[in-house]
């Protein structure tokens, strides 16, 4: 049986007609994915392995280290946005390391932050966007190149993709307490097949070619890392409440660096899909081969090996959500958003729902996919509608958020 639905009608041979829907309760894996862990010591002593082996098998080699170099620090505006928060910038040289060998050249990072007014010490949401950080935070006095049109996401990416998918609510984040800094981590490995390469190769000096290259992905999550750099040392805000978020690609990359990095406090991975939090074996949407041929530059090159026979991969993407545990994690969904396959994404918070109890982390119970329980430290949002962040999606956030921050 399907986990979702696609019925193609071919009207007259020329118009074409997709509707999809996900059913309320997920079917089609033959067996429970559940990971079987005994005790914390033995899930954290298995650990290092399963995050070695994903960096083997899917997102390529993690640098072992980082440098980071604040350049400038600037307030830009005490009273931003009608005076609802703080503008800061943070202009920084991030450099990975890999095995202590060669550094590449630095990659300059803009971190642009508002927080509330007052002392903090405030909790952080951190996120990558598709806007420059001059464009999610849009103010005059921003830094932007000088060609810049305007600070304003084009309309057409708001009218498809939804109100908050460039820019956040600013006012309802500033009034739950939270300060949110934004980050284009395109800065550092660009999103495009040529240049993204290039990108991963300059930074990976040494490790041209191998079958475990790092993959864009993977990189954006070490950018998240950077932003715990920067911010963690900062006293306005605090570093034991840096939550990660990131929508679709970069929720992907959200949920890597909360896999990746404990430092981070929770993720909102928001229809992250493929290569986030929906399950490789028995993929909806989709698929592995998809994702690698149109993202050479996502991955590793050893994933794409991967097509057509997922079952042959180690672990599957419910092992990337336990590893965050027991940090809290909301998955974002829409229910005809088919092609990041939420079926896929709830089955795997399932798989990963043992972990977070044997933490202590309970009751956990997720078995229906529209029943939000944001008090959960392992939460599943599912909305109507299709793929984007829409006037809903940030309330339910900022529930979760609220109830673990
Ligand atoms: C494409 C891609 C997805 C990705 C999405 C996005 O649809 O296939 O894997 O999540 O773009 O980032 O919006």
């Amino acid at each position: 049986p399907l986990t979702a639905l696609l019925l193609t009608l071919s009207l007259s041979g020329c118009v074409r007609m997709t509707l999809a829907w996900a059913p309320d309760k997920p079917r089609g894996l033959e067996a429970e994915p559940a990971i079987a862990a005994e005790s914390v010591a033995a899930w954290e002593a298995k650990k290092p392995e399963i995050r070695a082996t994903l960096e083997t098998e899917i997102y390529g080699r993690m640098p072992d280290d980082a440098r980071v170099e604040l350049i400038s620090h600037k307030v830009i505006d005490e009273a931003a946005f009608d005076g609802i928060g703080v503008y800061e910038e943070f202009d920084v040289r991030v450099t990975p390391v890999f095995d202590g060998g060669p550094a590449s050249p630095p990659s300059p990072l803009m971190i642009a932050v508002l927080s509330p007014q007052g002392e903090g010490p405030f909790p952080v949401i951190m996120t990558e966007t598709f806007c420059p950080s001059w464009a999610a935070l849009p103010h005059p006095q921003a830094s932007a190149p000088e060609d810049r049109e305007s600070g304003e996401a084009p309309g057409i990416i708001t009218y498809v993709f939804g109100r908050y998918i460039c820019t956040p609510p600013l006012e309802m984040i500033m009034e739950a307490g939270f300060a949110l800094a934004v980050v284009n981590s395109t800065q550092v490995v660009p999103d495009s097949g040529d240049a993204g390469l290039a990108a991963l190769d300059r930074l990976a000096p040494g490790m041209v070619g191998e079958d475990d290259r790092w993959g864009a992905i993977g990189a954006w999550g070490w950018v998240f890392s950077r932003m715990v750099d920067v911010l963690g040392a900062e006293e306005r805000f605090d570093e034991d409440r840096l939550i990660a978020y990131g929508h679709s690609r970069y929720g992907k990359a959200a949920l890597v660096a909360g896999a990746f990095d404990e430092r981070i406090a929770g993720v909102i991975a928001h229809q992250s899909g493929t290569g986030g939090a929906s399950l490789n074996r028995q993929k909806v949407g989709e698929s592995v081969g998809s994702i690698t041929k149109n993202y050479p530059h996502w991955f590793a090159p050893r994933y794409a090996a991967f097509a057509g026979e997922e079952e042959r991969l180690t672990y599957d993407q419910h092992h990337l959500i336990a590893l965050v545990a027991p940090r809290p994690v909301l998955l974002g969904n829409a229910r005809r958003d088919v092609w990041s396959d939420p079926n896929g994404g709830f089955k795997a918070a399932q798989g990963a729902e043992p972990v977070y109890r044997l933490y202590g982390e309970g009751p956990i119970t997720l078995e229906r996919l529209d029943a939000y329980q944001p008090q959960h430290p392992l939460s599943f949002w599912m909305r109507p509608g299709t793929h984007g962040v829409v006037e809903e999606d940030w309330p339910a956030f900022l529930e979760f958020l609220e109830a673990h921050f």
